[in-house]
């Protein structure tokens, strides 16, 4: 089986053998896309994401050492460390499984040393969730061979919790959530909320989903992205002071946020005007896909690029061209995708303007930034697994 541009399970196995003198058990666990609802799940907002078929694979085992020895195939880097607090190590992909055991610990619960070999084929700083597959490939393994029983929802936290004590991103939970629960074939619309989540098949016919990457990832990205939320919690205690039953931003109107206005920055405003925006285009993007209205689908979508990049301010000129690129060509919806700051845009396109797309988007990008975007059509995929090699 293929995993990624030059790997395979079986190298995989043979790597980790070769380190470790001995056969791991492997587990995988996906990056994601969002079809819409972008910068919602930590405003109590609705988020439509779906595990893609790239991901990060690990070769695991226990050891008896209270340590963990791990090898990075892709950085080419090995590191060990024990699971005491003060020992994180300095690579910064470590981290994240450091992360993921701390958190299991904090949690009550036992972790043992491991070995680990990994890699992996979801894009970096591409905006489809590479470090959120790292951790729920960790904690979703490391609850499979511990025997710990901890639920997917709470697999989820541990992978979001990591990222904000461990890696210095207040992520909401979304990534998380999609690299575990994901379904082959089928969106997920979660309710971040109550966090309810439901199934949407998703096969629209006549229509391609790929993803145009700029491969720009711009520096600051996570305190930007820590800024932005800290925009909305403001917004959201001016807000709850008047209407106590707003929890999260997302349960607010525009009337609300109107009485408000006085009260806070021009930029909180815009933000939140954006968030609340976000909620309804969630909903209308649901409701239209059920009727076969792709049409509403990509007005929608088109319409969150335009908040993204004008009233959340997350979207660059790399982005903005690309998604320019899309309406000349007759693209039925495209927008930023994830976080924002570079990264992707994801597109849905009528098959037969595929090519064209994808062609006319390659020159006029080279053209203008000296690099072509690179490429991805989506595969809606299954979320973390153990994988049976016999
Ligand atoms: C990143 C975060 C998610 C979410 C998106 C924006 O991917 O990790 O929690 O906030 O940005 O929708």
């Amino acid at each position: 089986m293929k995993i990624g541009n030059n790997m395979d399970i079986n190298t995989l196995q043979s790597l980790f053998y070769q380190r470790f003198n001995n056969q791991g058990t492997i587990y995988t666990s996906p990056g994601r896309v969002n079809l819409i609802g972008e910068h919602t799940d930590y405003n109590g907002g609705f988020v439509f994401p779906g595990a893609i078929d790239k991901g990060i694979y690990a070769c695991i085992r226990l050891n008896d050492l209270d340590r963990v020895r791990a090898y990075s195939i892709d950085y080419d880097q090995y590191t060990e460390f024990s699971l005491r607090e003060e020992d994180k190590p300095a690579e910064h992909w470590a981290c994240y499984i450091f992360g993921v055991c701390r958190e299991i610990q904090k949690r009550g619960y036992t972790v043992h040393g491991f070995d680990t070999v990994f890699c992996g084929d979801v894009p970096l700083g591409a905006g489809m969730s590479s470090s959120a597959a790292l951790e729920s490939t960790f904690a979703f393994a490391l609850n499979d061979l511990l025997h710990l029983n901890i639920d997917k929802f709470e697999l989820a936290r541990i992978g979001q919790s990591t990222e904000h004590n461990y890696c210095g991103v207040k992520c909401g939970i979304m990534d998380q959530f999609a690299s575990l629960f994901g379904k082959a074939g089928n969106l997920m619309r979660l309710n971040c909320a109550t966090m309810e989540y439901e199934y949407f098949p998703f096969n629209p016919k006549g229509y391609k989903v790929v993803l145009l990457d700029t491969v720009v990832k711009h520096e600051l990205a996570s305190s930007a992205y820590n800024k932005r939320r800290e925009s909305c919690e403001n917004a959201c205690r001016h807000i709850a002071a008047r209407h106590p039953e707003v929890k999260f931003l997302s349960d607010a109107d525009m009337a609300m946020l109107n009485e408000v206005k006085a009260e806070i920055s021009e930029e909180d405003y815009l933000r939140a005007e954006y968030v609340i925006g976000e909620k309804q285009r969630v909903l209308d993007v649901c409701d239209a896909l059920q009727r076969g209205d792709y049409k509403t689908v990509g007005d929608r979508m088109y319409g969150t690029h335009y908040g993204m990049s004008k009233l959340y301010e997350v979207s660059c000129a790399e982005l903005d061209f690309l998604n320019d690129v899309a309406k000349e060509c007759g693209v039925t919806g495209s927008r930023v995708m994830g976080g924002g700051f570079g990264g992707c845009t994801i597109n849905l396109v009528k098959e037969e303007l595929y090519d064209n797309f994808i062609a006319t988007a390659k020159t006029k990008f080279s053209a203008k930034f000296g690099h072509e975007p690179k490429i991805y059509d989506v595969v809606i995929s299954n979320g973390a697994r153990k994988i049976d090699v016999s």
